[in-house]
């Protein structure tokens, strides 16, 4: 099952694109964003430690290694074997395709599009409202804005605990160019 669902494209970008800037787009996606998210690099689809990209952990905190035992032992005793859960300090590196229908990012959802997630955290959205499941097709992500978007989705504000980005900010520090071209070649994948 994982092989053949690995193996299904996503679904195409449904909106207009501009395939020269896509193209332009790839080289930064090759340098800053391939090792961690393009499937079968080494570093893509595995934990990487808390530390290192900086992401809030409270998620993280929710599992802990008494839980892990307790499932384990309830596993073993229906018969089953697999591999033991662990308790790890990680987030896990998801391949980036279809990302048009994967916002909110993070595991939290809490950058409401690609754009944003390339900003400093400083400048990315505090508060917006979520749920409301209406593509933005120049950011590549959800519109947050605008009186619809309010009455539809529920406030997500990122002072609220285990609801904030503090990274990972991988991306931030291209240039302005760099980023519209990189999250053009996103909307391709
Ligand atoms: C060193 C590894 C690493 C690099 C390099 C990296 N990322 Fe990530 N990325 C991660 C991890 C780990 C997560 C999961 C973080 C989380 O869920 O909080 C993530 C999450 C994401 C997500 C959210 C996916 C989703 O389904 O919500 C997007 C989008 C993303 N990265 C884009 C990028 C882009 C674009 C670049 C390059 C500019 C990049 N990443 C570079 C490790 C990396």
């Amino acid at each position: 099952m994982d092989n053949f669902l690995s193996e299904l494209p996503p679904p195409k970008f449904p909106f207009p694109s501009d395939a020269a800037l896509a193209e332009k787009g790839q080289p930064s996606y090759v340098q800053h964003c391939a090792e961690c998210h393009e499937p079968g690099r080494p570093g893509t689809n595995i934990p990487h430690p808390i530390a290192a990209i900086g992401a809030d952990r409270e998620r993280m905190d929710t599992w802990i290694k008494e839980a892990a035992d307790i499932a384990n032992q309830r596993v073993k005793s229906f018969g089953i074997t697999r591999p033991d859960m662990v308790k790890i300090e990680a987030y896990q590196s998801p391949p980036l395709d279809g990302l048009w229908m994967r916002a909110p990012y993070l595991h939290n959802g809490s950058v409401p599009t690609m754009t944003d997630l390339l900003k400093p955290v400083a400048e990315r959205p505090k508060i917006c409202p979520r749920g409301y499941a209406v593509d933005d097709p120049v950011n590549l992500g959800f519109i947050t804005t605008g009186p619809e978007a309010e009455r539809a989705g529920w406030r997500h504000d990122v002072t609220v605990r285990g609801d904030s980005h503090p990274g990972p900010t991988y991306g931030v520090g291209l240039s302005a160019e760099e980023k519209t071209a990189l999250v053009e070649f996103l909307k391709t994948r």
